[in-house]
């Protein structure tokens, strides 16, 4: 179903009383000036997540993320958390295939592909993570790289799975840069994401389906960025570390 999300992504930030004090503003903020425009989802560090979901309570709104989990159900990985023990914290989105986790440990699309499907059959949500550096931008490239991302990591599921797959269109050179997608780039790449759907499973699924656009977003250009016919709201970094920045982008649609 096409919902309009805000999840923010926490990476790696805060110690625990910082997350404490951030939920707590996030909730209460929430609840005094956000009538429901957008689905919220927080996604904290491993450590938080527990905490935070007792902190959310049932708050029908704001619902808890991770930030990865591993391929595997159980076993003898080191340091690995798994989509089932996500699942039974509270965790409701798992974020895949973050570029920083393409770089910095080598997650390719193949090894996408099966946490895509861990996290499904734990019922959890993907928020799968898709977009191009700038040297492919420069490079004519981008929609080549999408539609690589898209087949070999994602669209391997079934029609009914997709259907609780969120995507994420995340220009790298955009992530932490202040260097924002003009919404015109954002919308054009988030259209061409949408015929891809259309053409691998159908017009039904394309329409469906929540794709969020990350990189540099703030309460200045939220409001631009959500108004494009397929930006269906956004996967935030650093201003989810801030309450009130967080909060206005939530309030941008
Ligand atoms: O996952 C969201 C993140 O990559 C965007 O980061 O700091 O550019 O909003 P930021």
């Amino acid at each position: 179903m096409r919902k309009k999300i805000v999840a923010g992504n926490w990476k790696m930030n805060k110690t625990f009383e910082e997350a404490q004090a951030l939920v707590s503003e996030v909730v209460n903020m929430v609840q005094d000036e956000v009538n429901n425009q957008a689905e919220v989802v927080l996604c904290p560090p491993f450590p938080f997540l527990s905490s935070v979901s007792k902190a959310l309570g049932g708050n029908s709104n704001i619902h808890l993320g991770a930030q990865n989990c591993h391929q595997k159900e159980s076993g003898a990985y080191t340091g690995e958390v798994s989509a089932a023990m996500l699942k039974s914290v509270g965790v409701e989105y798992v974020i895949l295939g973050h570029s920083e986790r393409r770089q910095y440990f080598n997650e390719d699309n193949q090894l996408l592909e099966t946490k895509v499907k861990a996290a499904l059959q734990a019922g959890l949500i993907p928020i799968f993570c898709i977009g191009e550096s700038l040297e492919q931008r420069e490079q004519d490239l981008t929609f080549d790289v999408i539609e690589t991302q898209l087949k070999e990591g994602l669209f391997h599921v079934t029609n009914e799975e997709f259907a609780r797959v969120v995507i994420a269109y995340e220009p790298i050179w955009a992530i932490g840069t202040g260097k924002t997608a003009t919404s015109q780039q954002a919308q054009e790449v988030h259209a061409f994401i949408r015929e891809q759907i259309a053409r691998h499973y159908d017009a039904e699924a394309a329409a469906n389906t929540t794709i969020l656009y990350g990189g540099s977003a703030n309460p200045g250009n939220a409001r631009e960025l959500f108004s494009q016919p397929d930006i269906d709201g956004g996967l935030i970094g650093g201003a989810s570390l801030k309450s009130r920045d967080f909060t206005d982008i939530i309030k941008s649609f």
